[in-house]
């Protein structure tokens, strides 16, 4: 298939998007204007500086780099504003359906409350579902590197926005954090009635994926590259329809693999589990959700029934009900045979 044959057809496919941090969608450009317009001084004096910066050896340089940009985000007008960027851009990519992160203690450890961060980013996911038709689900994530503690704090803080919550996550620093660090603060979060996912082996080790569905009971799986190291794993994410929301771009990006030809997205494709394909960081790795399908398409030579698996999983893997995950599969499906008939 030629390059740009495939790209259409990517462009083309309405897709849902599962694994994204808001603070990652924040483009140099924007970060530079709210910095401006909120008095403070970045690191970097220019947008060039800014992006040359985005070298990384592992996720804990990355780490570093994106938690500084996000301290210039201060008022409900800043979170908005990210929010309604992203939107914007993944309207324009196909994508019809969101559910994203955001890391409240990112922002509350610097005394901005939870309800300004909160407000900013459901005032522009009701935006878009009104101008675009984007359907969201929204999922706070604990930092990892902090306390259970400080977990259950941010819990606490929650409780007043419980309506604009779905679910809650775990990111940041994966090594030395395992899931057991945060048992007891899941169950609390599962009894406030969030959802439960977790990001497991991305750096981490396939054990650190048994602990997040063994000991916080999560329904879907943030990364989990590195099950394919264990064949019991496998069987269960196949049996039990645990999706895993793969971001291949930032998995090149942070050297938790070499290079795109070694993305293991096919294999598992082939080995039944249900993969999706998603963007993480756009603004830090080089892509939105269409480059990620492009660049993994391109390096695997996937053929457009793998693409049409992915485009599937993500909508089976979704937080929709049952109705509207049918509806979007169907278009998912008419757009492929679309395809057939018209070559
Ligand atoms: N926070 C934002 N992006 C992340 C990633 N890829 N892994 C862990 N935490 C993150
Ligand atoms: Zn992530």
């Amino acid at each position: 298939m030629q390059s740009s044959d495939l790209l259409k057809i990517i462009e083309g496919i309405p897709k849902a998007e599962l694994h994204l941090h808001i603070e990652g969608s924040f483009e140099p450009e924007l970060m530079f204007e709210i910095a401006k317009r909120n008095n403070i001084e970045l690191a970097f004096d220019s947008i060039e500086s800014i992006k040359k910066a985005y070298k990384f050896n592992n996720l804990q340089e990355f780490l570093d780099i994106y938690y500084m940009g996000a301290q210039v985000l201060i008022h409900e007008q800043d979170f908005y504003d990210l929010t309604w960027a992203y939107l914007t851009k993944v309207h324009s990519q196909n994508v019809v359906h969101v559910e994203i992160f955001f890391d409240p203690q990112t922002h509350t450890e610097r005394g901005i409350g939870f309800g300004t961060v909160i407000n900013g980013i459901n005032k522009a996911l009701i935006r878009a579902n009104r101008e675009y038709g984007i359907s969201h689900r929204l999922i706070m994530s604990y930092l990892r590197h902090m306390s259970e503690e400080e977990a259950f704090d941010t819990l606490e803080s929650s409780i007043p926005f419980k309506h604009l919550i779905d679910g809650v996550g775990l990111d940041s620093s994966e090594k030395g954090n395992p899931p057991n660090k945060f048992v007891n603060v899941f169950k609390a979060s599962a009894e406030h009635g969030y959802k439960l996912v977790a990001h497991a082996g991305e750096e981490g080790p396939a054990e650190y994926i048994w602990e997040a569905l063994d000991l916080l009971n999560i329904v879907r799986i943030d990364h989990g590259n590195r099950c394919l190291d264990d064949e019991a794993l496998i069987r269960r994410l196949v049996d039990e329809k645990i999706a895993l929301t793969l971001c291949p771009l930032s998995n090149v990006e942070l050297k938790v693999i070499q290079n795109m030809e070694e993305h293991p997205v096919a294999k598992m494709l082939d080995k039944g589990i249900v993969a999706t394909i998603h963007s993480d960081d756009p603004a830090y790795f080089g892509g939105y959700i269409n480059e990620n399908f492009y660049e993994t398409a391109k390096a695997l030579n996937l053929d457009t029934s793998q693409l049409m698996q992915l485009a599937i999983n993500a909508f089976e893997a979704s937080w929709l009900t049952r109705e509207e995950k049918n509806r979007h599969i169907s278009e998912v499906k008419k757009y492929f045979e679309s395809l057939v008939l018209s070559h």
